[in-house]
């Protein structure tokens, strides 16, 4: 079947269609209902079915005689380790931390925070969880005790796994005090932390809930999968939102298991047997979906990354272990590729290694841009396939099926829909456009499986947010167009959301915090665009009248601030100082403008302005202090 045949299959016959893909993974019993739906009218697969995510990830596999492969292969060039675990190894050291977890008085139906550094014990926490229902949240390591506080408040575990340490390029990275620290400033206090010493020279400060990793897994007996509903929450994962507080996506058991099986190999193309490598961290959701689950339910060799693209020891990293593994897809973000070919602008590197294995380069968590798409394609000559997705959908929405037809690649566009979504592109008022014309990307329900059930603890944000604006859509919070052979051309986000390489992260959170500062009497703050990250935060500050602080103080303890509430990983190191903010007549902050003049775009004056003089004055300011475009203009 072609590409258009198998979408139209999917999007008339949605029912039919996903049955037949869950009939490729296993039950405990099989789902007799296909798609129902929730008291709201929300898309809910295969209600009545049983089964279990690590039985597919790692029993399923053992009990098919591949015991033996090679499930994960652990490669940290910043402990220069590379260790391989087999399907038989992850299976026993899962199932004993899971028999651990339930002598610690975990039961199906609990959550568990997971806050490691990318080491393959992270893996094993996360199916030790799935195995006996546990509902996982892992929480990204580089986010800073306040944020993880959040996360503990909203999810409430009643355990938290977390290593010693971690290594950030060229430092160590103490988690343990992090999460301790996470502790104190949280409501709710979990019973018990299970800590990995990873004897890396961090001292672990010793906690009445502290439980020694490898105490409890080698002291534990191997306990069985435990069969859950296919609705049953498997994760919650975190992100940003438009206001302060993030939102925990909810993912479901079986949906969730169809898309990615489906997924390996109708998009990604790969076969059973076969190495994938996601090279992102499992804090993000495609660590989730390609580092873990994806590969392991499709019985593939997944790598298990500990480093950069760069600076770990260089930006040959990526094409060594490509060619020492002999990786057949790989799936990075742009932002990784611009890294490399900032310090390695003519693939010298490329050059020294055979990376014969590799077929087919898919890249997401940001837009490609056209630069980097031919830079990779004029030095690897191979698909460079950029696809679109999003925390809440866990797997590709946009993509180049390359599992079902490999379609002509049309630089800045992510492809055409993927089977099961039928993309929409709408004005404010809901009716849809034309081809060319942008507007807002939406999804027609009913999703297909895999996309997110709830957000936990808020459904009312969840309906108000995704479901509420354009009434039997979902609305994605990203802007873009379709062109007239119907591929679909993402232009970015319409809201607060920005993304720094590849992390995506909450403006409003980020004004939260700066307008703490004791000297700030108001601030916006805005993504503008990088060379290397794609995006990074600017925040402008009014400073309060009659404060005495010097400005260079006041922004040094900005950045510090943002540094310490959410993370190095915010990437907040612009601070300007100005007089006034541009605002609408009705004192609404003209954030679109601002970010205009830093990017250099053209821009109409908005009719509403309050005071169209502030625009000079905020290039005069931008200017100063080498913003944006102004960066390498002299003053
Ligand atoms: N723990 C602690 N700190 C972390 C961290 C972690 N897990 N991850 C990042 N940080 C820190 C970094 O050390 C850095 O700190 P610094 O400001 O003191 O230098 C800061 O957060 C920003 O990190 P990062 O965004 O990674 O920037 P970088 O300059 O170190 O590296 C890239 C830039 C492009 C190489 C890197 O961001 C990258 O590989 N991005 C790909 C992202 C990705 O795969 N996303 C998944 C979606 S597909
Ligand atoms: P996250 O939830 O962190 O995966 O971020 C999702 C957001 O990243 C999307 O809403 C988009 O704004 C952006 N994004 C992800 N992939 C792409 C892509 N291929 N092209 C354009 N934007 C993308």
């Amino acid at each position: 079947m072609n590409y258009n045949e198998l979408y139209n299959q999917s999007i008339h016959f949605p029912s039919e269609f996903w049955e037949k893909q869950a009939n490729e993974i296993e039950w405990y019993s099989k789902p007799s209902t296909i798609l129902s739906q929730d008291d709201n009218g929300y898309p809910l697969w295969f209600k009545d079915g049983k089964l279990n995510a690590c039985y597919l990830a790692l029993d399923k596999h053992i009990q098919d005689g591949f015991g033996d492969q090679t499930a994960i292969i652990y490669d940290s060039p910043v402990t220069q380790t590379i260790k391989k675990y087999t399907f038989n190894e992850v299976k026993t050291e899962v199932a004993k931390l899971a028999g651990g977890m339930l002598s610690l008085g975990l039961k199906k139906g609990d959550t568990a925070v997971i806050y490691m550094p990318m080491i393959p014990q992270a893996a094993f926490a996360m199916l030790a969880c799935a195995r006996i229902g546990v509902t996982h949240s892992v929480v990204f390591g580089g986010f800073a005790p306040h944020e993880l506080a959040i996360r503990i408040d909203d999810c409430k575990p009643r355990l938290i796994i977390t290593a010693s340490s971690g290594i950030e390029v060229d430092r160590l990275i103490a988690y343990k005090p992090l999460v301790d620290e996470a502790i104190e400033l949280a409501q709710h206090k979990p019973k018990k932390v299970i800590v990995l010493n990873r004897k890396l020279g961090a001292r672990i400060p010793f906690k009445k809930y502290d439980v020694d990793y490898e105490a409890i897994v080698y002291g534990s007996e191997e306990t069985p999968c435990v069969p859950v509903e296919a609705t049953h929450p498997l994760y919650v994962l975190y992100t940003s939102g438009t206001t302060g507080k993030p939102k925990g996506i909810v993912r479901d058991t079986g949906g969730h298991a169809t898309a990615l099986k489906f997924s390996m190999q109708y998009i990604y193309g790969i076969k059973e047997d076969e190495v994938f490598w996601a090279a992102s961290d499992i804090g993000w959701a495609v660590g989730h979906s390609y580092t873990i689950y994806g590969p392991l339910f499709n019985r593939n060799t997944s790598i298990i990354f500990e480093g950069k693209p760069v600076k770990t020891p260089d930006a040959s990293t990526f094409w060594r272990i490509i060619s020492e593994h002999k990786v057949n897809v790989m799936f990075t973000a742009p932002t990784a590729i611009r890294a490399i070919k900032k310090e390695d602008p003519n693939g010298e590197f490329i050059k020294q290694y055979d990376l014969s294995s590799l077929r087919t380069q898919f890249l997401a968590g940001e837009r490609c841009d056209v630069a980097t798409l031919e830079w990779y394609q004029k030095h690897i000559s191979i698909p460079v396939i950029d696809h679109w997705w999003q925390t809440e959908s866990g797997w590709p929405m946009i993509a180049n099926m390359m599992g079902v037809e490999f379609l002509p690649i049309k630089p800045g566009s992510s492809g055409k829909p993927v089977t099961g979504y039928d993309i929409r592109i709408f004005n404010e008022n809901g009716q849809e456009l034309a081809p060319t014309e942008e507007g807002y990307v939406v999804i027609k329900l009913p999703l297909p499986p895999g996309m997110m059930l709830d957000i936990w603890n808020d459904h009312e944000r969840f309906q108000k947010g995704y479901l509420d604006k354009f009434p039997g859509y979902y609305f994605s919070g990203d802007g873009g167009f379709k062109d007239e052979e119907g591929y679909v051309f993402i232009t970015g986000r319409i809201d607060d959301v920005i993304n720094v390489a590849g992390h995506r992260l909450s403006t409003a959170e980020m004004e939260e915090i700066v307008s703490s500062h004791d000297a700030v009497a108001e601030c916006a703050v805005i993504g503008i665009n990088d060379e290397l990250k794609g995006q990074i935060p600017l925040a402008l500050v009014v400073i309060k009248s009659g404060e005495t602080i010097e400005n260079f103080q006041t922004q040094y303890e900005i950045v510090q601030l943002v540094r310490d509430k959410i993370g190095a990983v915010a990437s907040l190191r612009d601070v300007v100082v100005v007089q006034r903010l541009p605002k609408t007549r009705s004192g609404k902050i003209l954030r679109k403008l601002i970010r205009s003049i830093a990017d250099g775009i053209e821009f109409q004056i908005p009719s509403t302005i309050d005071d169209e003089s502030i625009i000079e004055e905020i290039k005069e300011d931008f200017q100063k202090q080498s913003i944006g475009i102004y960066k390498n203009s002299p003053i």
